[in-house]
């Protein structure tokens, strides 16, 4: 399907999705919300696709939030489906059932954020900057912010990136655990396609597994939490890639998961 407001490469197992809006610097206006809902329905029906990564166009940003041009004109009515259709979109990143990496070169504030924090891995270049400055508009963050942050960051962090809304550098993404790695940014792309590729040749039903068990984990008593991971972990002993994994290695090869 030929998109308005995105790219979409596939390298491999690998697709890249991109927000393609440089000169708005990626801003998600609700046709780009839509868009994505989109793109990322079709890569989780698409079982050529096992990993993807989220990008945003030019060096500037990811992405620079919600689009507030559209913002301004909302009745709160509208504003509440503007909120839920990102938060909808998001949560299908989150639950895709495969690894999700945001590529983050350079802005990811508020919606810009949310998108990146729904993502499972998150890569970006030491240029990068990330907050959540709703709060100077009048607003509370509207896709998630308030919730994911709080989940990945904890209340204190959550709180003050939100409250505060001043933008965080690279460096304090990373110490506050909502980046997973920081590098120079002629190494960044270096970084994600290594990560992508590891993803991409491990296996699927596993690696959906962790996905699930992990995300249930976080709302859950740990008893259930437990029987939930005991559970998945029986499902992966139906599967060919858990023969072929264990295998391997007493074979001293490397395992060739066909994702079966
Ligand atoms: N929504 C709509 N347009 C946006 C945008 C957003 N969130 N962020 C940037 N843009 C647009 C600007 O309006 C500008 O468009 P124009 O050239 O047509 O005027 C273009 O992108 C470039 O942005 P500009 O502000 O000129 O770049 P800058 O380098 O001076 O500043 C930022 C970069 C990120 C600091 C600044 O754009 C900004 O603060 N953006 C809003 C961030 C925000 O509050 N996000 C949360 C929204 S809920």
């Amino acid at each position: 399907m030929a998109y308005r407001n995105l790219l979409s490469e596939d390298r491999g197992a690998i697709r890249t999705i991109t927000v393609n809006r440089p000169d708005k610097l990626n801003a998600l206006n609700g046709e780009t919300i839509g868009e994505l809902h989109i793109a990322f329905e079709q890569a989780r029906h698409d079982d050529a696709v096992r990993v993807v990564v989220l990008a945003g166009a030019g060096e500037k940003a990811f992405v620079a939030g919600a689009d507030i041009g559209e913002l301004a004109t909302l009745t709160p009515i509208e504003a509440r489906a503007r909120s839920r259709a990102g938060q909808s979109m998001m949560r299908g990143i989150e639950t895709l059932g495969k690894p999700v990496i945001a590529r983050i070169q350079g802005y990811a504030l508020g919606g810009g954020l949310e998108l990146a924090m729904s993502c499972h891995l998150r890569v970006a270049s030491e240029r990068a900057k990330l907050g959540q400055p709703e709060i100077n508009l009048g607003l509370i963050p509207g896709f998630g912010g308030t919730q994911r942050l709080l989940r990945l960051a904890g209340r204190s962090a959550a709180l003050e990136l939100c409250l505060l809304g001043h933008p965080i550098d690279a460096a304090r993404g990373l110490e506050l655990g909502v980046l997973n790695r920081v590098v120079a940014a002629d190494k960044l792309d270096e970084e994600i396609n290594a990560i992508a590729d590891q993803l991409a040749a491990a296996a699927p039903i596993a690696l959906a597994g962790i996905l699930d068990t992990v995300l249930t984990g976080g709302e859950c008593a740990i008893d259930q939490g437990l029987d939930y991971e005991a559970q998945s972990f029986a499902t992966c002993f139906a599967t060919d890639d858990m023969r072929e994994g264990t295998r391997a290695f007493v074979e001293r090869r490397k395992p060739v998961f066909s994702g079966r």
